[in-house]
């Protein structure tokens, strides 16, 4: 798989993709991760890439030339699946998506910034645009990170133990079961105890402790996020 992000500010994005599983799938080969600096496709002295809008409103507008002239030189290499716009008036990431997107080979992030980006790149590049939540962010370096990591994180090989991506929290549309590591019993620095595993899992019993995993993510779910076990 291959994600190209394209950004204004790479010097947020570089860092964070370079970094602990997001690096290391892209030294096992399963991933590469290109972020590239809007600036550099514009044709300005100044290098930039946004510009009043028309018709008198607030902010600045990312322009068309830059975004079309990257965009174009990706597309010139190789076909992409998606041409990704993060907004916050997009359709809503989620676990299905991420799940969708890292079944595709090659995908475009524009980074969105400013007050927008001329409607005509969202008429004629974009085929989705994505928000992370109902908060408007600075920019969409953020958003693009988030994105990547639930989708690189899920790819085969990218973590260790490859049951532990399959079992998270949203995976069934479920949250997750509650963990435990050593020691069986532990207290506290102040000295209150906070109590022991439960038995279950010391059981060695898996089928049993299957089951009981089942059933505290569905009590989990029902207590937090009962609006995900709509339709179950
Ligand atoms: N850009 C600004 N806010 C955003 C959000 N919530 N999701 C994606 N991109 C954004």
């Amino acid at each position: 798989m291959r994600i190209d992000i394209i950004t204004v500010l790479p010097e947020l994005v570089e860092p964070f993709v370079q970094e602990s599983i997001l690096g290391r799938a892209q030294k096992k080969g399963l991933v590469e991760i290109h972020v590239h600096n809007l600036r550099d496709y514009s044709t300005n002295r100044w290098r930039r890439v946004d510009d009043y809008p028309f018709g008198g409103f607030a902010g600045m507008v990312m322009q068309c030339e830059p975004i079309d002239r990257c965009i174009s030189a990706l597309k010139a290499e190789r076909e992409y699946d998606e041409v990704i716009f993060t907004s916050p008036d997009g359709e809503q990431f989620s676990q299905p998506m991420a799940n969708e997107l890292s079944l595709k080979k090659n995908i475009i992030i524009l980074c969105g910034h400013y007050k927008g980006i001329d409607w005509r790149i969202r008429e004629h590049l974009i085929t989705r645009e994505v928000s992370i939540g109902d908060y408007v962010l600075t920019g969409g370096e953020l958003a693009a990170a988030v994105m990547t990591d639930a989708i690189v994180r899920i790819l085969p090989g990218a973590i260790g133990d490859e049951q532990s991506a399959l079992s998270d929290s949203f995976q069934d549309n479920l949250l997750a079961a509650p963990v435990y590591s050593r020691p069986k019993q532990y207290t506290a620095v102040d000295g209150t105890d906070w109590g022991s595993v439960p038995d279950i899992l010391l059981s060695g019993h898996e089928a049993r402790i299957k089951e009981w995993e089942l059933q505290q993510s569905l009590e989990r779910t029902r207590r937090l996020r009962p609006d995900l076990l709509e339709g179950k």
